[in-house]
């Protein structure tokens, strides 16, 4: 078994100079080390740092004497006013990305904008920007509250670091119509972004995928839903006793990846456990099996075959016709060196022709299965418009050909559907057979629950007194039709 871990993973570079930090200034000669609320939100990690003579106080006042660190998520500016005066030693491991932020937001409100921080309401590092701009600020999470707000003559805005990028575009974006002038401090880190990116990225090689951190750390839950969206096995664990050998049966190419607080020792415990199971795994080398599906990774190719490890004694060989449709000019167009694909075994035994293998068969198989777990539960998928036939349209799904009635493309009636060629739709499935071949799918019925989100989302933050901007739709003689976001 092959174990790779993501490019990004583990602690980010705040949090790991926050802990180095901590780890540098313990000294029991000038008393007691604390860090100001826990330093990360990992468990084990909170408690070796203990074993090193640094704890955890939720208060100042539970520092008589010592040394208070202030962890990467930073304080507002009366905790450094307080630890003065009781003389206690500071050591500010505020990460310089929050710092950058509680700055903007004191620069903002010097400039005498009114504040707008985006981010989670009860976070400690929004709470920390928020006592920095030293006045009321408006704390917003989702662009339904950004609605809500009265208009402001002007708006200075400042984000949470982790924030998501594109819902802070999003909030930024009502909020342009909400006042006469806007500046915007777009303080968000990438160490999150980059993170996510490359666990995606690694779950799509891979058959199994670890994600190690707390099971109460946000960011590391988002990883594992990330990595689930790849449609390999996906496993939460906190620490290494958690792993279990079954989970890595037969599997050829495990990921590993961990959240923003998992510490290098921890990963590399588990990447260890990983490693003596797949020793144990390489002992009995499976039986290779004609009509099976298996995973192999693209170790050579030529103008007309590829040849595939699929962990056998032999590497395995695709020839031109078994691996794309339509067949394509070379093998070089239809794969890379290193992907990793499912092959159908057309024949297992080596000694007549070597191991022949079908890309195509494979992939046909694995799209029926998707598409029908997609339908059980309710999923959207993706299909490109290829051609326009009597009664609708034809869609590739998966490499499948499926069917949109022309009553199911749009809210209206569309008589010419030419328009739609060559165009990506999300689409919902309403009729599937394996034997027929038939596939049938709606984009309307999205296209309709989408309505009824927005209708939703207006009339919740609709009030008597707001000042809206909307697109006059139509007049007629008693008045005006005004668009107010999907609502007339
Ligand atoms: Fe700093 Fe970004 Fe980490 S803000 S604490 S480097 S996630």
């Amino acid at each position: 078994m092959k174990i790779t871990l993501a490019k990004h993973c583990g602690f980010c570079y705040g949090v790991k100079r926050a802990v180095e930090m901590a780890q540098a200034c313990v000294d029991p000669a000038k008393g007691k080390t604390c860090t100001l609320g826990p330093i990360i939100h990992n468990p084990q990690m909170v408690a070796r740092l203990a074993e090193q003579g640094i704890d955890v106080a939720e208060h100042l006042a539970d520092i008589p004497s010592g040394t208070v660190i202030i962890r990467s998520h930073g304080v507002g500016p009366e905790i450094y006013q307080k630890a003065e005066a009781m003389n206690l030693q500071l050591v500010d491991a505020t990460c310089p990305h929050v710092k950058k932020a509680q700055q903007a937001a004191y620069q903002l409100a010097q400039e005498g904008y009114e504040i707008v921080v985006v981010g989670e309401r009860h976070h400690p590092e929004i709470k920390s920007i928020v006592e920095w701009a030293g006045k009321p600020v408006i704390v917003l999470e989702t662009p339904a509250e950004a609605c809500a707000i009265p208009f402001k003559p002007r708006l200075g805005v400042v984000s949470q670091t982790t924030f998501a990028g594109e819902l802070f575009q999003d909030i930024v974006n009502i909020l342009r119509t909400k006042c006469n002038e806007i500046k915007v401090n777009r303080t968000i880190c990438t160490a999150t972004e980059l993170r996510q990116q490359a666990a995606i990225l690694l779950a799509g090689q891979v058959e199994v995928m670890i994600v190690v951190g707390g099971k109460n750390s946000a960011n590391t839950t988002r990883l594992t839903e990330l990595c689930q969206q790849a449609g390999n096995k996906v496993y939460h664990i906190e620490t290494v006793q958690e792993l279990q050998q079954e989970w890595f049966k037969g599997i050829k190419y495990a990921g590993i990846t961990a959240g923003a607080s998992t510490p290098d020792w921890l990963i590399e415990e588990v990447y260890n456990k990983m490693q003596e199971f797949s020793e144990m795994f390489g002992q009995e080398l499976k039986e290779l099996e004609t009509g099976s599906i298996v995973k192999g990774k693209v170790a050579a190719i030529r103008k007309d075959e590829v040849f595939v490890d699929i962990g056998y004694k032999a590497e395995g060989i695709i020839s031109l016709g078994e691996l794309a449709y339509p067949v394509p000019e070379s093998a070089y167009e239809a794969v890379t060196k290193g992907q990793i694909i499912d092959v159908l075994v057309l024949n297992a035994d080596p000694s007549e022709g070597g191991i022949q293998l079908s890309k195509t068969k494979a992939d046909k198989i694995v799209a029926w299965d998707k598409l029908e777990q997609a339908m059980t539960n309710e999923q959207t998928v993706e299909g490109k418009v290829i051609e326009v036939v009597k009664g609708g349209l034809a869609v590739a799904v998966l490499g499948i050909r499926g069917f949109v009635p022309a009553s199911q493309v749009d809210l209206k009636f569309v008589e010419d559907l030419t328009s739609f060629l060559g165009q990506t739709f999300v689409l919902l499935l309403i009729e599937i057979d394996r034997e027929k071949q038939r596939v049938v799918l709606s984009r309307k019925t999205l296209l309709l629950k989408e309505r009824e989100q927005k209708e939703k989302e207006v009339y919740d933050t609709l009030a008597e007194g707001q000042i809206r901007k909307g697109v006059v739709r139509r007049l007629a003689n008693f008045g005006a039709f005004v668009d107010l976001g999907g609502v007339d």
